[in-house]
């Protein structure tokens, strides 16, 4: 069990990683770096928190988030992991998989070159072994510096093949949804979830969101950039061995009907979201591993 004294004895680092009691009594890092902070927290590997030094936050966190063993956070990068949205075939087991509601070790934390970077790990047990039967060895490193990078890295540690989905969920804060531009999609095929998952393509214009939207865009591994007038500055994400994009705003009734979402939050987020998810789910060999990158950034417009 690693407790707050221990990981700061032994995590800690001056100046860049901290780890303290926080929302709802769970344990959190706090992570500085020449130009950045963040803050992850280990129930569920969940970064909640990333801002350039002097800058607005560039992810969205709910204010009626739950902070509770068992529950996931709401905003920040969830980390959706063995498999996406609801299972296939297995209605009973939790949405988006078990990582994002597990507690995570610590498994490393460094300062280098500017850059600030705290590893985490996830094993099978016996409970994960229950609602998902592979061995395996997920490590996520969050990385900051101008930027925030996130490294998803699955080991098939079981004897048989194993397949899975994953998602890196990450909310980004707009100032409003109606005036915000995404670009970066133009041209690309997209499961559309709120319409029975037919398959459409994207026009060529930036993309507006008008509506509920919840669309997996496949084969692109394009970096996507969100236009926002309101704070005179561009989110840019992009990505590493990532074929797969979503797309996510709950919109009104949808926001209204989530107790842990503000009735008008959905004006002030978006989700743009890496991941390898439906016809893009990875097979890995027994001994095999993948990696896959998250990287959020911002400039000024
Ligand atoms: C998105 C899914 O990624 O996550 C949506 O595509 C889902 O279908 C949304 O509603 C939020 O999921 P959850 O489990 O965090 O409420």
């Amino acid at each position: 069990m690693q407790t707050l004294q221990t990981l700061n004895q032994q995590f800690g680092r001056e100046g860049g990683v901290t780890f303290e009691t926080g929302s709802g009594g769970l344990v959190r890092a706090v992570l500085r770096s020449a130009g950045s902070e963040a803050q992850v927290y280990l129930h569920g590997g969940h970064v909640t928190h990333f801002a350039k030094v002097g800058e607005r936050p560039l992810l969205f966190m709910s204010n009626e988030s739950l902070f509770q063993a068992g529950k996931a956070i709401r905003g920040g990068v969830p980390i959706c992991w063995p498999w996406f949205g609801p299972r296939s075939g297995y209605p009973e087991s939790p949405m988006h998989g078990f990582a994002r509601t597990s507690l995570w070790t610590v498994e490393g934390a460094e300062m280098s070159g500017g850059e600030t970077s705290l590893r985490l790990g996830l094993k099978d047990t016996e409970e994960t072994r229950k609602l998902w039967p592979n061995g395996f060895w997920a490590r996520y490193t969050v990385t900051i510096s101008d930027r925030l990078t996130m490294r998803l890295e699955v080991v098939n540690t079981g004897q048989g093949p194993m397949q899975f989905e994953e998602a890196l969920h990450t909310y980004l804060a707009i100032s409003d949804i109606k005036s915000a531009e995404i670009e970066g999609l133009g041209g690309v095929d997209y499961v559309d979830k709120t319409d029975g998952m037919a398959v459409k393509t994207q026009g060529g214009k930036p993309m507006r969101i008008v509506e509920e939207t919840d669309r997996i865009y496949l084969n692109t591994k394009s970096t996507c950039t969100v236009r926002d007038a309101g704070l005179k500055r561009k989110i840019v994400v992009s990505k590493e061995n990532s074929e797969a994009t979503v797309v996510w705003n709950p919109w009104i009734a949808k926001a209204k009907a989530m107790a842990d979402f503000g009735d008008n939050e959905w004006q002030s987020m978006v989700c743009i979201e890496t991941c390898n998810v439906n016809a893009h789910a990875v097979t890995l060999a027994p001994g095999a591993s993948h990696v896959m990158t998250a990287i959020v950034g911002s400039q000024s417009l």
